[in-house]
């Protein structure tokens, strides 16, 4: 949890240097509404160097609104968007991704029958020669390809598989590795680990740590305040439409992130729809504030650790 960050360009960013925790991208009382629905309204979200910023809600809360907001796919309608301190209106996200910020989405904007590396440089292939004559850089772009998925410590066998038979966890990796190669200074991705299982999740988690390290600010959408928690360095909250929660890693602790997600109104509420169901036995159930807690982590008893350790 280092602020301090030499980063692959040279570019050393100190938590305390002046300017060097200016955030990149701010937003001040920002909202959005879509004809006469109010998807998004007085939010304030600040996304620093090295920082990751976690943006939690459930459906419909406004994650997907908001991140469009930053990333140039729609406008706000109320408040201030500001990228490095410039009130900002973007148009298109390529006018974003201009400014360094680039936007990882969840279904991956991914050409499955390609190779990795082919799909790496998507867009934006290298070409030699002059004119008339230009043809691609196959080459270069493979070893660059390559260079810079071993850089971010991402090993993948065959660079010439096709995306396709990558695992979901994978190609979020290659997606990262891929936005930190062309100048991304900020990262922003939207539910990332939503699809996956524990381990590959836990691949993912680890190069959102990576990127954060390399001097990147991150805005990590998710449903999981365990995945949260696991990286973020501020955490936001929304619920239909505004922020419930805007706090910094050190003012919450995960029972405290873990209950703004599962409000303990709703779950009361659910137990009492399931009572009407029947076959579910909701005396059973355990009560909102178990349900909501975060499980401990696993911590060995010694009482009960003992015996074993005695009998081996
Ligand atoms: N293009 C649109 N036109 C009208 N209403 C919209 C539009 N996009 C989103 N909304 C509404 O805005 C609200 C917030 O939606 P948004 O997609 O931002 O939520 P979300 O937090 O991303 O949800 P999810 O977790 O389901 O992805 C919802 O009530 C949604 O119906
Ligand atoms: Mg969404």
């Amino acid at each position: 949890m280092t602020s301090e960050t030499t980063g692959t360009h040279g570019a050393v960013l100190e938590g305390g240097a002046p300017g060097g925790d200016r955030p990149i991208v701010e937003l001040r009382g920002a909202g959005k509404a879509y004809g006469n629905i109010r998807a998004l309204h007085g939010v304030d979200l600040a996304v620093r160097p090295g920082r990751v910023t976690c943006v939690l809600g459930d459906n419909g809360a406004g994650k997907s609104t908001l991140i469009k907001i930053v990333s140039g796919l729609h406008q706000h309608t109320e408040g201030e968007f500001l990228v490095d301190g410039e009130p900002v209106r973007f148009t298109t996200p390529r006018e974003a991704l201009d400014r360094g910020i680039a936007t990882v989405y969840q279904d991956l904007a991914t050409v499955p029958l390609m190779p990795v590396w082919r799909n790496f440089f998507l867009g934006r292939e290298l070409t030699r020669g002059p004119w008339p004559v230009r043809r691609l850089d196959i080459a270069r772009m493979k070893r660059t390809a390559d260079a810079q998925l071993r850089d971010m410590g991402i090993v993948l066998d065959d660079l010439e598989q096709p995306i396709g038979t990558l695992s979901g966890g994978q190609r979020q990796c290659v997606a990262i590795a891929r936005a930190v190669h062309f100048g991304a200074r900020v990262l922003i991705l939207d539910e990332p680990t939503a699809a996956l299982g524990v381990k590959q999740s836990g691949v993912v988690l680890k190069y959102i740590a990576a990127a954060r390290e390399r001097g990147l600010g991150v805005i990590f959408i998710t449903h999981n305040p365990h995945h949260a928690y696991m990286v973020g360095d501020h955490f936001s909250v929304l619920r239909l439409g505004t922020l419930e929660l805007s706090a910094a890693r050190s003012e919450v602790t995960l029972e405290t992130l873990t209950n703004h997600m599962a409000g303990g109104a709703e779950l009361a509420a659910l137990k009492h729809e399931l009572a009407q169901v029947g076959g579910v036995d909701v005396d059973e159930l355990p009560e909102e504030r178990e349900l909501s807690a975060a499980p401990e982590p696993a911590v060995a008893d010694p009482a009960a650790s003992e015996p074993v350790e005695g009998k081996s």
